[in-house]
């Protein structure tokens, strides 16, 4: 990598509740859970916390309740290196909060509660116009109001700064509105969402991708787990292989792929170089428990991402 990229995350935070589970109650019974673990969370903070990790330079444009949790995240943000100076304390409103359960097979379920995510609004984005126009690529995902995300692809768009969007958790769309960004990167079931197809496979997720590509995508991953992620644009589509490990909870992996992803790409890497190495990342998360408690530091990445095994 040539250059440190500053990546603006507008985006959520949350505060993350894991409890780990072989089972979940049915109406109106009472079991034991197997652990838990209390985290700072919340996909747009995720992101950021993993772009930092990889090296970027990383500003966070966020909102957070008046609670035991908001001044803490902001906190959480200076002590990972991330500026935190457009994150707002609301006035009589809940941080946001995520249930999270994870299964003995490392699988998570995720109840979100928005809280102040939901206040962050278009008017916060030109509040934080000038550090948006410094940015080299502006990453959103959806935990925030709708409008607030075409706003800021609009901005990124009218301003040519890259934009990459996480359109997570799944939600219909304008598509049109997503033609502003440069990247849109669903999972397989997110994917579904847009696009009403179901993804199966990678054949599924080749057509999915040219569906959305020709709805006026700019440039589509679908990230796939266990099954790497394709990447398509205009002329070509390109598979990309995953890294194999024994997960032990995939909370947050996806946020570690788009994350690290940002930095990579910002930095100078390959396209396909950069999906590679964030497929690593992500999957080193899986490794750990929680969502940003769980994610690798640099070092640790490339040594993994040296001794990866070479097809
Ligand atoms: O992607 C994982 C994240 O989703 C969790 O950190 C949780 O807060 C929800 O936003």
């Amino acid at each position: 990598m040539t250059t440190q990229p500053h990546i603006a995350v507008v985006g959520s935070a949350n505060v993350d509740l894991t409890t780990f589970t072989d089972r979940f109650p049915r109406p109106g019974e009472t079991i034991f859970g197997q652990g838990f673990h209390l985290g700072f969370g919340g996909k747009g903070a995720n992101q950021a916390v993993a772009a930092r990790l990889c090296g970027a330079r990383v500003s966070m444009i966020a909102r957070v309740g008046d609670d035991l949790f908001g001044q803490a995240t902001i906190d959480n943000f200076t002590a990972r290196g991330v500026d935190a100076a457009r994150v707002l304390i609301t006035e009589g409103v809940s941080s946001g909060v995520a249930p999270i359960f994870v299964d003995s097979a490392g699988q998570n379920r995720i109840l979100v509660v928005k809280g102040a995510n939901d206040c962050l609004l278009p008017a916060d984005i030109d509040a934080a116009a000038p550090v948006l126009l410094d940015a080299d690529a502006i990453v959103l995902q959806l935990e925030i109001p709708i409008e607030t995300v075409y706003y800021t692809l609009r901005f990124a768009r009218a301003n040519g700064i890259r934009a990459i969007l996480n359109p997570a958790p799944g939600q219909p769309l304008d598509l049109a509105e997503l033609a502003h960004a440069d990247y849109v990167i669903p999972n397989e079931t997110e994917a579904e969402t847009l696009t009403g197809m179901q993804v199966n496979n990678l054949h599924d997720a080749r057509d999915c991708a040219v569906h959305l590509l020709r709805s006026g995508v700019r440039r589509v991953i679908i990230t796939l787990g266990a099954n790497g992620a394709l990447c398509a644009g205009e002329t070509r589509v390109d598979h990309v292989p995953p890294f194999a490990v024994e997960a032990i909870d995939t909370s947050g992996a996806g946020d570690a792929f788009i994350g690290s992803f940002a930095a990579f790409l910002a930095a100078g890497e390959r396209e396909t170089d950069a999906i590679a190495r964030a497929n690593v990342y992500a999957a080193l998360s899986t490794l750990g428990v929680g969502t940003q408690a769980s994610f690798v530091t640099r070092d640790r990445l490339e040594a993994s991402w040296s001794q990866r095994p070479q097809s």
